[in-house]
């Protein structure tokens, strides 16, 4: 025997081990369970919202079924209904009566996003209220933010037409957020991706005393054809340009590393990718590069094309949609926002 067997014979207690069959592991439900690597809870989910003004409103929106505009007091019964299930958390997306070039809709404490938290925190106060912080559903150009127009106030002649003016939307951010948090949201979510949006944000809460209210930014949101249904439901289409001169571009990932530790610097308490399921690697990557907690955002786009293949017979959807939601999890993700947040967290139940 030479040393090499000796060593076998120990080891092995002279048995050998036979062909590799990964197969013992996923037998049965019990095994498959007791080796599952990554969960699915609904304590992970935040269930976004679309709030206009009015009273009794529940408008289907035609583009993402089983998505609807609420007004701020039926609203509460949706999200009710979702947190009776399990689901922490609400991300509210206003539609304002009417737009103007700067979006002061957003600026207004009656709008409909405040108004809704009001109503939420009222009566669900453990629910956990994120306002999604942007302009572009309070402005007639559908621009993140103040853009370069003549005549508008801000005007610079040195500056393109149509470019969006980073300095003067971040101080309409700041006072924005100040109205939203002071109507009762637990989180400001910026999605704008306005350079500084973080730190103007976070100054603006700490000089109004809303040094208590977090941050979750949308920190690598990339400029996405998947936000088409979106922009139906939040009335927010971009009325010329695209998103491009501010939203990333999808062929970069060590950018997003960027974008987040700039984010982490600023003040974010949370940090978000957007899209989810083409940006899988840039979950991963922002997973091991940062420590903050991760939100993935599983996007208009993503939740109606797994709805239109389902309904043509030719998907599954309970199952395409928990497969999405795992896969997410799987790359990095801590918790997801997702359409599918209700349904989820019922279908796990
Ligand atoms: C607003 C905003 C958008 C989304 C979330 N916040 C649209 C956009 O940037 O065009 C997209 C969400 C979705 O598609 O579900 N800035």
């Amino acid at each position: 025997m030479n040393e090499d067997q000796a060593r076998d014979e120990r080891t092995s207690c002279g048995v050998s081990p036979g062909p590799v069959r990964l197969r013992r592991l996923r037998f049965s439900a019990g095994m498959r369970a007791l080796v599952r690597e990554t969960d699915l809870r609904a304590s992970q989910l935040i269930y976004p919202l679309f709030i206009r003004p009015g009273v009794g409103v529940k408008r289907p929106i035609v583009s993402m079924p089983g998505q609807f505009q609420w007004s701020p007091d039926t609203v509460v019964e949706e999200a009710a209904a979702a947190a009776e299930l399990g689901v922490p958390a609400v991300v509210l997306f206003g539609i304002p009566e009417s737009k103007d070039s700067c979006g002061s809709g957003n600026l207004d404490p009656e709008g409909p996003v405040p108004s809704a938290t009001r109503a939420l925190k009222k009566e669900l106060p453990e629910l956990v209220v994120m306002s999604d912080m942007c302009f572009c559903e309070y402005t007639e150009h559908g621009h993140c933010g103040a853009v370069n127009l003549p005549g508008e106030l801000g005007y610079r002649a040195d500056l393109p037409e149509g470019y969006l003016l980073n300095d003067q939307t971040l101080e309409l951010l700041g006072r924005a957020s100040v109205v939203h948090a002071s109507a009762g949201a637990d989180v400001i979510a910026p999605s704008g991706m306005i350079d500084g949006m973080v730190g103007a944000i976070r100054a603006a809460l700490d000089a109004a005393g809303q040094d208590h209210i977090a941050i979750m930014s949308y920190a690598a949101k990339y400029a996405s054809g998947f936000y088409g249904p979106f922009r139906d439901a939040a009335e927010s289409p971009p009325q010329f340009g695209d998103r491009d001169q501010y939203q990333m571009d999808p062929a970069n990932w060590r950018q997003a590393l960027r974008e987040v530790e700039l984010d982490v610097a600023e003040g974010a308490d949370m940090v978000m990718v957007k899209p989810a399921m083409p940006y899988l690697d840039v979950i991963r990557a922002v997973r091991a590069a940062c420590a903050l907690p991760l939100a993935a955002y599983q996007v208009s786009g993503e939740y109606s094309m797994i709805h239109a293949a389902a309904a043509n017979g030719w998907l599954d959807l309970q199952r395409c949609a928990l497969e999405s939601l795992v896969g997410i999890r799987r790359a990095g993700a801590d918790m997801m926002i997702t359409y599918f947040a209700k349904d989820v967290a019922r279908w796990l139940a």
